[in-house]
């Protein structure tokens, strides 16, 4: 599916920052309230309570409601090049909470997703090891010391098309290469631990069984600090879209590591300097030098209601939410202005928080049915502040597609419509 309301991406405008932008408190006022006669639809009969529901096994596994059929991963045709090499976007904007179901989780793959019969899977572990090992599904699920871990898990071009400006009118389409999942698996260590690695090797290989034959190198301090092989994600079964039967897990890092129909690691004495980390996933500065090995991903957090997808709909309560994420520690705080930045709120984080997990915020608002220039920050356990996208580009560049943290800008016009802007 692709969306028209991005035919036209570079439409959008730099927004000079208004004076006395005064859209809202953010102290809830009178709460929302119905009216005292009772409304028709509570009192007539309705067709749902005149005959008999669907029955069970109706659906044997069950799907969302058909009201519902809007909330789906979405394309940008003018981001598509072959449907097999390309990405589509989670629906942040219809979510809450902090995991993402499974059927919405953005797909990225260079190869399109094979289907592959598990019984037939093999995990290979080879190269600097004492004892080369093969395992079967049916091995890895005997094997001892099984976690459960929520992780989020962010494409490094995430944000990607709005380093030269605002773009894409949705949070779907600007953030949405983002996902947070419980995975369920093994600590790689406790594999490395078996097949034992030799004291030089320092660095290991991810291949996985696609037809692209992604590979990557990670350094072994990491793959023993938390690095995980899962096959499952949120209690059941990996998707077949998110590497089916097994992936790769890398807390925090790019999403681009974390390799899917994971078939092979290798434990090398040095990084292989393969096409997805010298090529792509590095990134080029302004001077013609480049970053590379930029693995961690930044704090950053996004306003996902309202959004652009999402437009105000009211005058006085609304509830505005967001997500924050940070690959270093844990996020501690967000901060939320609905004038431009005069004014921060410490938003409301409800919910789990976790390492190297998505927190959820919340500010309740009362909008007068002014505009608002709503952005949030958020800062981690390290201290670290989400920085603004021209603090960014003044030391990056704009030459690359990739780690793009940038606070983000939506304009709430009087009439509640939502856009991308940025602030200068
Ligand atoms: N692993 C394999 N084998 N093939 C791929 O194309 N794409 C990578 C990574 N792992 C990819 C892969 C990229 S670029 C990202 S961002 C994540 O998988 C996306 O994971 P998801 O599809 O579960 O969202
Ligand atoms: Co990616």
């Amino acid at each position: 599916m692709s969306d028209t309301d991005n035919a036209n991406p570079l439409d959008r405008r730099k927004f000079l920052k208004a004076a006395g932008l005064a859209g809202a408190g953010v102290a809830a006022g009178a709460l929302p309230a119905h009216a005292a006669e009772p409304e028709k639809v509570i009192v007539e009969k309705q067709e749902w309570n005149q005959a008999l529901g669907a029955g069970v096994q109706n659906a044997p596994y069950g799907k969302p409601s058909p009201f519902e059929k809007h909330v789906v991963r979405r394309d940008v045709e003018w981001l598509t090049a072959s449907r097999e090499s390309s990405v589509n976007f989670t629906p942040l904007h219809e979510l809450d909470g902090i995991i993402t179901p499974n059927g919405l989780c953005f797909e990225r793959h260079h190869g399109g997703a094979p289907v592959i019969d598990p019984a037939k899977h093999r995990l290979m572990i080879h190269g600097l090891v004492d004892k080369p090992l093969v395992f079967t599904m049916n091995d890895l699920k005997r094997f001892p010391g099984r976690i459960n871990r929520a992780y989020f898990l962010e494409c490094a071009a995430n944000s990607g098309m709005e380093w030269r400006g605002a773009q894409l009118n949705g949070c779907q389409y600007t953030h949405g290469m983002v996902h947070n999942v419980w995975y369920t698996g093994i600590p790689l260590k406790a594999l490395l631990e078996q097949a034992g690695v030799k004291t030089n090797g320092k660095w290991l290989l991810a291949e996985g069984a696609d037809a692209s034959g992604m590979t990557r190198s990670i350094p072994i301090e990491k793959v023993l600090d938390d690095c995980m092989i899962a096959w499952g994600m949120n209690g059941e079964a990996l998707r077949t879209e998110q590497g089916y039967p097994l992936r790769l897990v890398v807390p925090g890092w790019e999403g681009n590591m974390w390799v899917k129909w994971l078939r092979r690691l290798e434990i090398g004495d040095q990084a292989w300097e393969q096409r997805e980390e010298t090529s792509k996933y590095t990134d080029l500065l302004a001077n013609g030098k480049a970053r590379r090995y930029t693995w961690v991903m930044d704090a950053k957090s996004i306003v996902t209601n309202p959004s652009p997808q999402a437009p105000l709909k009211q005058k006085g309560p609304n509830v505005l939410t967001g997500m924050a994420w940070t690959g270093r520690g844990s996020i501690k705080r967000v901060d939320v202005t609905i004038d431009g930045g005069k004014n921060w709120h410490a938003a409301r984080i409800d919910g789990p928080v976790m390492p190297l997990s998505l927190v959820r915020f919340y500010v309740d608002i009362d909008w007068n049915g002014e505009e608002m220039l709503i952005q949030s920050r958020a800062m981690d356990s390290t201290g670290y502040v989400q920085p603004t996208k021209d603090e960014l580009r003044k030391i990056r560049g704009v030459n690359s597609i990739y780690h793009n943290n940038g606070i983000q800008t939506w304009l709430v016009k009087k009439n509640g419509v939502t856009e991308n802007v940025e602030i200068s």
